[in-house]
């Protein structure tokens, strides 16, 4: 069975500032998700990948291959499940209801090989899927809107939701659909399937696996990628 990867890259960045989306900002030469696709195209059980583009963009390179495996895109939507739910509707025929699909975002630049192999191991023996997570090492407050403490959150058994998360086709889809339906916002793929009774599995992911969101993460991902 093959596997696909799906890379919602139709956010506009705002929280970065600035006029490029932050998919394009460069690292040694490379777009950001460049570096994403690149990673999970290496993989060798990795088959292709759809890419979800805003409407309105044209900075999109127009690339329909990459390190010789397919590249086909389509247009995303207003939050990123719609955008992922339009990839998912863009895969080729060929991939079947349980073929795993590896969902990664395109503004993390910096996803090793041993990331993927694990997560891949891990989804194909879990039937509700995987997901690339890091144990929360901070302490965690719950504040008021003046910034007050209102209590502290225990932080055992809380992980950080990181990407890619692997779901099966058919499962995530539906879970998708469901999610709008409902009118509910899912931040991730594995909080729709949550909402099907899924308990997705947390593979313990390396730490520099960082969403590019502001100035100092584009430096930080810059250096972790010139090591
Ligand atoms: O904004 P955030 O950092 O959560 O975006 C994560 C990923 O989802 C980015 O790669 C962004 O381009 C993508 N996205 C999308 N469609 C949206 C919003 C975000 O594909 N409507």
């Amino acid at each position: 069975h093959g596997i696909w990867a799906v890379i919602p890259a139709a956010g506009s960045g705002k929280r970065f500032g600035g006029e490029v989306p932050k998919q394009y900002l460069e690292i040694a030469g490379r777009p950001l998700i460049a570096h994403a696709l690149d990673a999970l195209l290496a993989h060798p059980a990795v088959e292709g990948a759809v890419v979800a583009i805003a409407a309105n963009d044209e900075r999109w390179p127009g690339w329909t291959s990459r390190c010789g495996k397919l590249l086909l895109r389509c247009t995303g939507g207003a939050e990123r499940a719609d955008s992922v739910l339009a990839a998912l509707r863009a895969l080729p025929a060929a991939v079947a209801g349980d073929d795993l699909v590896l969902v990664h975002d395109a503004a993390r630049p910096n996803l090793r090989q041993d990331d993927i192999a694990r997560l891949i191991a891990a989804a194909s023996q879990h039937p509700d899927g995987a997901l690339l997570a890091a144990p929360v090492r901070d302490t965690l407050k719950r504040a008021d809107a003046h910034a007050c403490v209102l209590a502290t959150a225990p932080r055992d058994g809380l992980w950080r939701a990181l990407t890619p998360q692997a779901f099966r086709r058919a499962a995530l889809t539906s879970a998708l659909e469901r999610a709008r339906v409902d009118g509910v916002v899912v931040t991730d793929e594995a909080m729709a399937m949550e909402r099907m009774g899924a308990k997705p599995m947390l593979v313990e992911g390396r730490e520099d696996n960082l969403k590019v969101t502001t100035p100092a993460d584009l430096a930080l991902a810059t250096y972790l990628l010139s090591l």
